[in-house]
């Protein structure tokens, strides 16, 4: 049945169709509105506009509900990993076992840079920020593969397999390689018969002389960590990717472009906040009752930095399994990390306390999983690389969505100016 909205202005209705989504989201198509009534649409922040329909990622903020390609983020949780989810999402099936030996092997076949590419690294200095290293690393990829970034949708369609697998690949192995830059050691080349995070982990902590070998919870929490931060629906970082891609940019660009929205604190550096905020409370020989009341304060400077979400008014559920899967990690490796003590006194304050129940404040993604990485020997100014390498798939599977959108436009949005009035340019003597 077809539903229609109709807006009444002044003495005017205008009747305007309602889309439903597969999970029965509704909403008002008001593409014509300006054309019918002359008014356009205001949302500040897009936080209550669709910019388009996609099949990639279902989330429902007020039950706390995530899935990809229509999976439950608890089921690919306890039984996929990051390399098969990332292929579910960027392709829309789980891989059959053909499929996954060779995307497996595309990834392994592309994790090594050109010589020339490892150049680019002298040009930083060694306390650059990594975000800002890997953004410009990755647009240089377009320069070096250019066959693969032709800023043309059908062929870069046409390669499309092999750019995701490269840029997945070759953005974790760009992550270690920073790392190794930024403390003076020499790059550790990939090993092609390492599974995904374990040659991550060989890249970063391997000596040319004696390879590292790590227990395997941690591999195993990493490869947990990645595949939770895979993909989150229209979040700012995706949105940026969509937007840069629908001017028919070529992935690498545009997969840049998500890694500079990513580095925003109010988004993927808040992994890092979380963790200056809990060795600040720490350092300052709070359990954290005194800060919890300077947030209730409404104080800016005292957000509980890994709590809330722009879309979740409920618990995240990534946080519910990384909160258990850092407990279990710590225990195993028999780690007491006195941040985690305090991070569960800040959730237990949090979810007793009226201020933070109003406004539907719970842990994000983003509160445990600082503390995991720095379980897992990861800098804190790594944290959010890590957040890109796992968020890469995703943000392939939306640019390809928008690439294959034989109706899609450029993104344009509209404003409300707000500015002066027509005035005449006045000369210098008369200013
Ligand atoms: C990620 O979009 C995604 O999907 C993102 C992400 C992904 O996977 O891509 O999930 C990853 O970015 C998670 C969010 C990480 N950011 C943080 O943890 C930073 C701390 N959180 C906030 O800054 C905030 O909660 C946002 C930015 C996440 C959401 O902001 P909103 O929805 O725009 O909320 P708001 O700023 O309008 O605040 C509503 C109220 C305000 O109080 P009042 O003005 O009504 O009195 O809640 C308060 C805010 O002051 N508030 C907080 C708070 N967050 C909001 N108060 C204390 N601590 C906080 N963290």
């Amino acid at each position: 049945m077809e539903h229609t909205a109709v807006l009444k202005i002044d003495d005017k209705e205008y009747s305007l169709p309602v889309m439903v989504g597969t999970e029965g989201e509704k909403a008002v198509d008001n593409r014509k509105l300006r054309a019918a009534s002359g008014f356009m649409s205001y949302d500040q922040g897009y936080g209550n506009t669709c910019s388009c329909e996609s099949s990639i990622t279902y989330l429902d903020g007020e039950n706390g509900v995530l899935r990809h390609r229509g999976y439950p983020i608890e089921q690919l949780a306890e039984h996929s990993d990051f390399v098969e989810t990332a292929y579910l999402i960027i392709y829309g099936d789980l891989p059959n076992a053909a499929r996954r030996k060779e995307f497996g092997l595309y990834l392994r076949q592309t994790a090594a840079i050109e010589p020339q590419m490892e150049k680019i690294f002298e040009g930083y200095p060694k306390n650059a920020p990594p975000m800002a290293m890997l953004s410009s690393i990755v647009a240089s990829l377009a320069a070096h593969y250019p066959h693969l970034a032709t800023n043309n949708f059908e062929k870069d369609l046409v390669n499309f397999d092999q750019a995701a697998a490269m840029a997945i690949s070759k953005i974790r192995t760009i992550a270690a390689l920073i790392y190794r830059y930024q403390r003076g050691l020499p790059a550790i080349p990939p090993r092609q018969e390492l599974p995904f995070c374990d040659n991550f982990l060989h890249m970063m902590y391997s000596d040319p002389d004696k390879d590292y070998q790590s227990a395997p919870e941690v591999a195993r929490a990493l490869n947990l960590l990645l595949l939770l931060h895979a993909d989150h629906e229209q979040n700012c970082s995706t949105s940026t990717v969509r937007m840069v891609g629908s001017s028919a940019a070529n992935l690498f660009t545009s997969l840049s472009a998500g890694i500079c929205a990513l580095s925003g604190p109010l988004h993927g550096g808040a992994n890092v906040a979380v963790i200056q905020m809990l060795q600040n409370i720490h350092d300052e020989g709070d359990d954290g009752t005194r800060f919890i009341q300077a947030a209730k304060s409404g104080d800016k400077s005292h957000r509980l930095m890994g709590f809330g979400h722009a879309v979740y008014r409920n618990f995240d559920p990534r946080a519910k399994i990384i909160g258990k899967a850092c407990e279990d990690l710590l225990n195993k490796l028999g780690i007491k990390d006195p941040l985690l003590d305090i991070a569960r006194k800040l959730e237990q304050a949090a979810l007793r306390e009226d201020y933070f129940i109003a406004r539907k404040l719970y842990p994000n993604v983003d509160f445990y999983s600082g503390i995991i990485m720095r379980a897992l020997g990861i800098p804190v100014n790594m944290f959010t690389v890590i957040f890109a390498i796992g968020r890469t798939p995703g943000w392939i599977a939306n640019w390809r969505e928008v690439a294959a959108d034989a109706r899609g436009r450029i993104y344009r949005p509209r404003q409300l100016y707000v500015g002066p009035l027509p005035r005449d340019y006045v000369e210098m003597a008369r200013r």
